[in-house]
């Protein structure tokens, strides 16, 4: 069913009848010289991309030193002051193998606890691993490490904080870097990383804090950036192929990524692989997913877009203009025609969950209940899974190690939530009322408004605590994440 259902089609006819809606971007588009960014190419559409700097493992280890700080940049042509790590946005990308050992060093320079969360990684969640109960406060280091397995699958990961409470603010605020385990290997004239990610920013340059309201739905920059750009312009030359790693890193925003007038192909969401890629009109993204593409380039001039998705609302808050339709980046291919790419390989193969039997069922809601009517911003719906908000202290499920179990994870609510499971892999075998054939990993699916998904989880490895949660941000930091211990 995946990465368009027959309902998306249906609201994409019906965005199409309301006209523009909301994008969130091209205020720097509208021709208007004081808006436009102080860039060299200005009024050209953008600067060129700039991808974020590349560190690799060496010898099987990778060792970074990791400053989370506010720091003055340049965002969208305009100064701002934004949440870094190592002084920029997005971080650094990581680039390592299966087997290998991720050391970072992390160093709070916020005025706020922080930690790290390497999404997508199935690695341990004890002590110094992939661990989001702990706490960093300002001022202080941490040591993490991460092992990779030998068998770990290839892909499109990413790495942000993730310390219950500060998390929307410090991704809306600029922290997040793309993780990319290699290991499959396809021929192309380059490979681009896109972290497209959303903020908004006074016109002094600040961060605009999220207003109370906002957090119901999740809140949505009015700027929506690649790499830290706004609408920046790539250029190719037709025949090219080209793998994009596209990462959605917006706090609340849905992207239902098209570039109309390209070859697209689909080689894999999130960890998950595609058996042999599979040509897309469009590929929806739901915070915290990732898509692994193959562009081949065809001469003219393209955009990069999201066609706008209706995410659902809550009454009278409505969703109206949320993650509503824009163009991301322009691609010019310009040029001689390049030799035609080899054949790009078979690929692995990944284990189908439905062949193992099932050690357990569990049912797990969405749950938006109506909050206290006392005390400062109560009154409003609590969200949580199962009628209750998050509490640290307390274990939501208890799983032995070892088995593979099925999840029915359902939302009663009027509006979509994105659920993450950390460390163990799922596999979506029920969507919409209907089965999903082919194997298809995930660890970031769409739960659609008063819909349902049916998951099977593998427990085999990795036991210890972690946790489970809506990657809408906002909703997460306001209790919609439970624990898992897995022993
Ligand atoms: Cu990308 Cu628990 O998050
Ligand atoms: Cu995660
Ligand atoms: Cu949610």
């Amino acid at each position: 069913m995946m990465p368009i259902t027959r309902r998306q089609a249906l609201q994409l006819g019906m965005l199409g009848g309301l006209g523009v809606v909301v994008g969130g971007v091209g205020l720097s588009q509208t021709g208007l010289p004081w808006l436009a960014p102080s860039t060299s190419s200005a009024g050209a559409g953008g600067e060129s991309l700039v991808e974020p700097e590349v560190v690799r493992s060496r010898d099987g280890v990778l060792r970074v030193e990791l400053v989370a700080t506010r720091r003055e940049t340049t965002i969208a042509g305009q100064r701002a002051r934004v949440l870094t790590y190592n002084g920029t946005v997005p971080g650094q990308t990581w680039r390592v193998q299966p087997g290998d050992r991720i050391e970072v060093r992390l160093r709070n320079e916020l005025d706020t606890p922080t930690n790290l969360h390497t999404h997508g990684l199935a690695v341990s969640p004890r002590d110094n691993g992939d661990n989001p109960f702990v706490s960093i406060d300002p001022g202080q280091v941490f040591d993490y490490r991460f092992d990779l397995p030998e068998d770990h699958p290839p892909g499109v990961s990413w790495y942000h904080p993730h310390r219950h409470g500060t998390v929307a603010d410090q991704l809306f605020g600029g922290l997040y870097g793309a993780l990319i385990v290699e290991g499959d290997r396809v021929p192309v004239s380059r490979e681009r990383v896109l972290v497209v990610s959303d903020i908004s920013l006074t016109g002094d340059g600040q961060i605009v804090p999220v207003a109370a309201p906002e957090v119901m739905m999740g809140r949505e920059g009015n700027l929506v950036l690649v790499n830290g750009q706004h609408r920046p312009q790539l250029s190719a030359r037709p025949g090219q192929r080209e793998r994009w790693r596209v990462i959605n890193a917006c706090t609340s925003r849905y992207l239902r990524l098209a570039l109309p007038g390209q070859h697209l192909e689909l080689l894999g969401i999130d960890t998950g692989r595609e058996l042999t890629p599979r040509e897309v009109q469009e590929v929806l993204l739901a915070p915290g997913n990732r898509a692994d593409l193959l562009v081949s380039m065809r001469a003219g001039s393209s955009e990069l877009r999201t066609l706008g998705y209706d995410r659902g609302g809550m009454g009278m808050m409505g969703g109206g203009g949320l993650s509503g339709p824009g163009t991301l980046a322009t691609l010019a291919v310009t040029g001689a025609e390049a030799a035609a790419p080899g054949p790009v390989p078979d690929r692995l193969a990944v284990p189908d969950l439905r062949e193992k039997s099932v050690a357990g069922r569990r049912e797990i809601a969405f749950t938006m209940t109506m909050g206290s009517m006392m005390g400062p911003g109560r009154g409003m719906m609590d969200p949580g899974f199962d009628g209750r908000a998050f509490d640290a202290d307390r274990i939501d499920q208890r799983v032995s190690v070892g088995g593979v179990e099925e999840w029915l994870i359902t939302n009663p609510t009027p509006m979509d939530h994105p659920f993450h499971l950390h460390v163990w892999p799922m596999q979506l075998v029920e969507t919409g009322g209907q089965p999903v054939r082919e194997v298809t990993r995930r660890d970031v699916v769409n739960v659609p408004a008063r819909g349902r998904v049916r998951v099977l989880v593998d427990f085999a490895r990795h036991p210890g605590r972690s946790v489970y949660h809506c990657h809408i941000l906002d909703h997460e930091d306001a209790g919609m994440m439970a624990s898992v211990e897995v022993g």
